[in-house]
């Protein structure tokens, strides 16, 4: 069975509180069961991660080897400055795609460029909690059609 690994950057966990107008009323935990079923009904598994530590992150995509198919993340704001984080999905060969909440191309000048986007097969952003499960549906498609290389 395959198995994808979530990802999920600095504040988060906030999320359901954390400016509103931008990320709704939705939790971390709702992202979460939402991700589980949707993994369900594709027969897939995933683990949820986040972490408010840039290390934490980077040694949770260099634990991925063979134990995942695919790694989905939204590097939260390291997404706009960290190389470390662009480098350890470079490192990675499985397919990747990064997530955001918001539309990172409508909001402040400093969010609309992605530093991490470099290592990844593509970006969804600006369909809410969603995105999530564009992202899980999207993943399928790059597994499937990796392992028909
Ligand atoms: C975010 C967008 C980032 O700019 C921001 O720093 C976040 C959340 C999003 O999901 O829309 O923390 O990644």
């Amino acid at each position: 069975m395959h198995k994808i690994l979530i990802i999920n950057g600095p504040n988060l966990n906030l999320l359901g509180n954390r400016e509103t107008n931008f990320y709704g009323n939705t939790t971390l935990d709702k992202i979460k069961s939402l991700c589980e079923e949707q993994c369900k009904k594709h027969k897939i598994e995933c683990v949820f991660f986040q972490s408010n530590h840039e290390g934490e992150l980077i040694e949770k995509i260099h634990s991925v080897d063979n134990r995942f198919s695919g790694i989905i993340i939204n590097p939260a704001a390291y997404t706009h400055t960290s190389i470390a984080l662009l480098d350890a999905l470079r490192a990675s060969n499985k397919p990747k795609i990064e997530i955001h909440i918001s539309n990172i191309y409508a909001r402040e000048d400093y969010r609309r460029k992605s530093i991490t986007s470099e290592a990844v097969n593509g970006v969804i952003c600006g369909f809410g909690e969603n995105g999530y499960v564009l992202a899980i549906d999207a993943i399928i498609n790059l597994i499937k059609s990796k392992a028909n290389d």
